[in-house]
């Protein structure tokens, strides 16, 4: 039997040939595609960030604690080059946290976590050259084990992933990047991932993941506040990012647990309130949200990338995931799935580029780079023409 969708597209082809007219078969025709880039191998491929104003990306291998760092192409932003480098005393130093330093421009910060230790680094101007060591910042007792690192306003934070050895307790640390002696640790919840700040207030949030909580740290009275994720919506606090303009305010993912997760992310603005959604497609339904970028832009509006991950359940898929909201951004207005060529690979960070956006693949030591040709993110297979009665109509 015929499916309706296939009457619909003979029928139109039919009057189409009559008419000559409705669907404009000579336009370029839309693609995307995912390229999956082979690093060296290695059981866990984790963070990585652009070297602002540069063709070059440093990505992190935990499990070997290398660096790679990766030249793209500057017009396609294909790679085109890469070589590894040991950080730290030797393989099981933990390297972990990368990000860009606006104080140093050009400058990196990294994290060793089992060193207990933060670097700032000068990547090098190639591929090959060996990245050299400018500072190192000794995690100050009872703190332990720095694992996302990032620069916000001349201080330099660290969520500390491990139990301290002192105290039992889990702490963020925050220093001034030109006077390291002036640090804060802020006692946490087990345990604190992402550390960004709400642009409007100036409050920094933590994401606090096996507890389950968002830490807010009001940083001129060095008061702090648990805010902690209702079960009714999912658990465990990861990704966290700071967003401008409609979207402003800080977003932030819940991975779920062993069972799965529930497909919800959420948002905290200048008010201070929690507020989240939920993705509606079947595909993400139980879907476990790691990470997330915003993805907006000027003609397509309020977006968001979330990255779903098979990381705590075999459950839920590895996929990334374009949700695109209406102008005011109180509801999602659509959501494209891009399921990851290797499944249970445990995606884990997302960074988009200029055009293209980059997935690693943590066990699989691969970084997914898609692209679109033709189209953008949000507008692929648009909804009308799913049913094929938009051709129908056209052609009638
Ligand atoms: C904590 O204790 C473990 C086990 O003794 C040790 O390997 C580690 O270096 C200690 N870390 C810190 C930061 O003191
Ligand atoms: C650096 O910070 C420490 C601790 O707050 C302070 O005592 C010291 O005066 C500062 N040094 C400079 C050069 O500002
Ligand atoms: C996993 O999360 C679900 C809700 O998302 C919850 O009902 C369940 O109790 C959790 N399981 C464990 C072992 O914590
Ligand atoms: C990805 O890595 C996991 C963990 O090592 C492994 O079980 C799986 O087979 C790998 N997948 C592929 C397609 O190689
Ligand atoms: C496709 O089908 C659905 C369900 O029948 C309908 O609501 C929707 O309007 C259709 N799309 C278009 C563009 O006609």
């Amino acid at each position: 039997m015929l499916s309706h969708t296939f009457k619909s597209v003979m029928i139109a082809l039919a009057f189409g040939a009559i008419t000559a007219s409705a669907q404009d078969f000579d336009d370029p025709i839309p693609s995307r595609r995912i390229t999956e880039y082979q690093m060296p191998p290695a059981t866990q491929t984790h963070e990585f960030a652009r070297v602002p104003d540069t063709n070059m990306v440093l990505l992190s291998q935990m499990s070997n604690s290398n660096l790679v760092k990766i030249e793209l192409d500057p017009t396609t932003e294909e790679f085109i080059a890469l070589h590894s480098f040991p950080m730290g005393k030797d393989s099981t130093s933990g390297l972990h946290g990368v990000w860009p330093s606006t104080v140093y421009p050009g400058m990196m910060w990294l994290s060793l976590q089992y060193e207990n230790k933060l670097l700032l680094v000068d990547p090098g101007k190639e591929s090959w050259t060996t990245p050299t060591i400018l500072q190192t910042i000794d995690i100050p007792a009872p703190g332990n084990g720095p694992h996302c690192v990032f620069e916000i306003d001349n201080r330099v934070w660290a969520g500390l992933k491990e139990k301290s050895n002192q105290t039992e307790k889990y702490y963020v640390f925050s220093a001034d990047v030109s006077n390291t002696t002036d640090y804060t640790l802020y006692e946490s919840l087990n345990s604190p991932v992402f550390i960004k700040e709400e642009p409007t207030t100036g409050l920094i949030y933590v994401t606090q993941d096996w507890d389950s909580s968002i830490m807010r740290i009001d940083v001129t009275t060095d008061e702090t506040e648990q805010l902690p994720i209702p079960p009714s919506f999912g658990n465990t606090a990861v990704g966290m990012t700071t967003a401008y303009g409609a979207m402003s305010g800080v977003w932030f993912t819940l991975a779920g647990n062993g069972t799965g997760g529930t497909g919800t992310f959420g948002h905290i603005g200048s008010d201070g309130k929690m507020e989240f959604f939920q993705l509606q497609n079947s595909l993400g339904a139980n879907s476990g949200l790691l990470h997330l970028a915003d993805a907006t832009t000027k003609d397509g509006g309020p977006a968001l990338w979330i990255l779903s991950t098979s990381l705590l359940s075999k459950d839920s898929p590895d996929a990334l995931i374009h949700v695109t909201f209406d102008a005011d951004v109180t509801s999602i207005t659509g959501e494209e799935y891009i399921s990851m060529p290797t499944q249970h690979s445990s995606v884990h960070r997302v960074v988009p580029l200029d055009s293209t956006v980059l997935v690693s693949e943590l066990s699989n030591f691969t970084i997914a780079q898609l692209s679109y040709s033709n189209t953008v993110a949000g507008k692929w297979l648009p909804s009308d023409s799913v049913n094929g009665s938009a051709v129908y109509a056209e052609a009638g």
